[in-house]
Parts: C-alpha cells; structure tokens; sequence
C-alpha cells in the first residue's frame, strides 16, 4: 500500500468514530480529563489495557491505574487473567477482538474501532480461505494481527514473541505450515527454523518502510550501537540486527544489553517504554524513508495513533466503541487463541518444552 492509499484510508476509517460529539471534559484539560477517566475506571470496575506503540499519557495512566502496558500476546494474557468486568483496549482492533474472543462475558471497549492494522486489513477471511483450501495439509498457522473471521480459519493463533518457538515445534513433529499474513516475519521464522511454509503475501506499512541501505549508514555514524529489530521488518534491516524481538523482547534486551546506545527499528511509540525502562541510554530511531521523502506517518502506526484520552473519556461515559463479535465466529477463533496462550504458558515452565502431552492439553 503506498502512502497515499493508506491516507485515504485512515481518512475514511477515522471519519465515523471521531465525528461522536466530544462533551466539555473531553475538552478539559488533561489534568482534569485524566482524573475523570481515573473515576469512570473505578466505578466501572474496568481495566486499561495499552499497547506499547499507544501515546504516552495512555501508557501512563494505564500504569497509573493497575492496567498493563505490553505488547499483544501479553495484553491478551492479562485481560483473560484479570478480574474487571469491563476491559479497555487502547491500541489495534484486533487487540480487542482478541481480548472479546478470549472473555466473551466481559465488556470490551476501544477508544476507536475503526483503528485496524494493514496486515488485518491485507488479508481479508474469504481470500484467505481459498488460500487454506489449496492447502489442505499444511497446519494454519495465523499472526495475531488478524481478523476473528480469519483467526476462526486457524489452527493456532501466533504472537511475534512466540512464532520462532511454536513453528519449531510444529515443524519437529513433522508438520507443515501455512502462514499468514505478514510475509516478513514469516520468513524470518522460516529462515530461522527451516520449516517448510508457505506465505500469505501481507506486510506491516510501518515495519516496511525500514530501509536497509540507510541502517548501514547509521551503524557505521554509531558503531558503538546496538540494532534491536521487530520482526515485521524487511529482511535486509533484519540481517543487521542484534536482536530480533517482539515488542516486549526489545525493551528486555535494552534493559539487558550492555551497549549504551541502540538503534531500534520498530514504531517509535515504543520509545517511551524504552527510555523509562533504561533511562541512562540513548536510543535512536531506524531510518525509513530517504532524503527529500514526504512520508509523515514513518515509523508511527497511524491506526495506533487513533487512540486519545478524548476518546477514552467518551467511551467510558457513554459506553461506545463495544467490540462485538459473531457469536459462532468468536467460539471457533478462541481455540487457536487458547492454544497460543496454553503453549506460551508451557514455555515459561519448562523453555525447552517437546512434550507434546504439554500443548494437547490445551487444545
Ligand atoms: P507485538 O506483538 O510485538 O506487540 O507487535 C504487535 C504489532 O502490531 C507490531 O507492529
Ligand atoms: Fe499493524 Fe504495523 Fe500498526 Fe502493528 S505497526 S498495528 S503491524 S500496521
């Protein structure tokens, strides 16, 4: 997708969620909008859950009020485990359809439902099933950037946290994989693993834009750098990279890494974790687009850019933005998911897990 397309896009998707009346606290200051959602949180008995490419003061009051800020996999972990009846998801729409198919009983509210993603987008459920149906040995393995529909279609649900774990496993049991949709990390953890895969063609629009040639550059001005990649990225940015990690993986190894400098390439909402998480380093943002490009959504995700305390203060008054999924679809889309969240727990216990007695027990 080129850039004008996507902004005609966003244009289109944002109109009907922004065009809800905004009331005077929504347009109060920040201080006074924040203590009023803060209320609204207690007395819904809700949670705020964000992802880590949300703006830093819905980040804040998500640590702020006893929520969580992470990355997806770990945001579904959370919502599933917590005990709020109302959960608010502030990132990407699929991160709320997760969080919906995962607690069918609970209220799921997003600041807007029509920030979506370009890999949901990119793979529409009836296109991907033809897909499927070509295939009919391969096991259906799905990113979790994806719609209900399309997750219904899969065997397992995967995360970018777990996808290199969970495609060696199955390629140890002597399965093959149909992976969808982004086609970058699904070579990656082909290349990784050597399992036999074939791809759905999607890509991430803000991970794309990573350019290799430029990253060499940066190195060689920052040799004392270290380059820590999501990923969703091209191949070329990926080959340079120290460490290849989720969204969560990147601060881990931050924190862990000696290096005093990096150079990250992922969407640059991420810095604000990074830099509370390590604040005597130095981060630096991968290049994207070269010089005298007009690109200005580069390295921001501007379907995460949708989410705002404004619009978290109307949900939460006026209950909009429910996520609400097709009840047969929901019930089909949750075994990958449980799957997912089954193995990942199998992992923490025993990271060397090849039992498969471990992962059947949650199918
Ligand atoms: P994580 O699973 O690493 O949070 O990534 C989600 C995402 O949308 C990355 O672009
Ligand atoms: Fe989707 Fe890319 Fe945005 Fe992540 S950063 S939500 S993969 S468009």
């Amino acid at each position: 997708m080129n850039n004008n397309s996507l902004a005609k896009k966003v244009e289109t998707q944002a109109a009907p969620a922004s065009c809800a009346p905004t009331t005077a606290v929504a347009s109060a200051a920040p201080g006074a909008l924040r203590n009023e959602i803060k209320r609204m949180l207690i007395e819904q008995n809700a949670v705020l859950v964000a992802h880590y490419y949300t703006a830093p003061e819905l980040q804040d009051l998500a640590d702020e009020t006893g929520g969580l800020v992470a990355d997806s996999l770990e945001m579904a972990r959370f919502g599933h485990a917590h005990a709020a009846k109302t959960l608010v998801v502030a990132g990407v729409r699929f991160m709320g359809e997760t969080a919906k198919i995962l607690n069918p009983e609970k209220r799921v509210l997003m600041p807007d439902l029509d920030a979506t993603c370009s890999l949901d987008v990119g793979c529409p459920a009836d296109e991907f099933a033809r897909f499927c149906d070509a295939h009919p040995r391969r096991t259906v393995v799905v990113y979790a950037n994806t719609s209900a529909a399309v997750k219904a279609r899969a065997d397992w649900v995967v995360t970018s946290g777990i996808a290199v774990k969970l495609v060696d496993y199955l390629a140890k049991r002597g399965e093959t994989i149909l992976w969808a949709p982004d086609r970058y990390l699904g070579d990656y953890v082909r290349k990784v693993t050597g399992a036999d895969m074939v791809l759905w063609q999607g890509a991430c629009v803000v991970h794309e834009e990573f350019k290799a040639d430029l990253l060499r550059v940066l190195r060689r001005q920052h040799p004392d750098a270290a380059v820590l990649v999501h990923p969703e990225s091209p191949a070329g940015v990926i080959e340079q990279a120290d460490v290849v990690g989720s969204t969560t993986g990147i601060i881990d190894a931050a924190r862990q890494l000696s290096a005093r400098k990096f150079i990250v390439a992922t969407d640059s909402g991420i810095l604000h974790k990074l830099r509370q998480a390590a604040p005597e380093k130095i981060f630096l943002e991968a290049p994207t687009a070269g010089a005298g490009a007009t690109c200005e959504s580069c390295a921001r995700c501007p379907w995460m850019a949708m989410n705002s305390l404004e619009k978290l203060y109307d949900v939460l008054k006026y209950g909009r933005h429910e996520v609400v999924i097709d009840e047969s679809v929901r019930r089909r889309a949750m075994l990958p998911i449980k799957r997912l969240i089954g193995f990942a727990q199998a992992q923490t216990a025993a990271p060397a897990v090849e039992d498969d007695a471990r992962v059947a027990a949650c199918r």
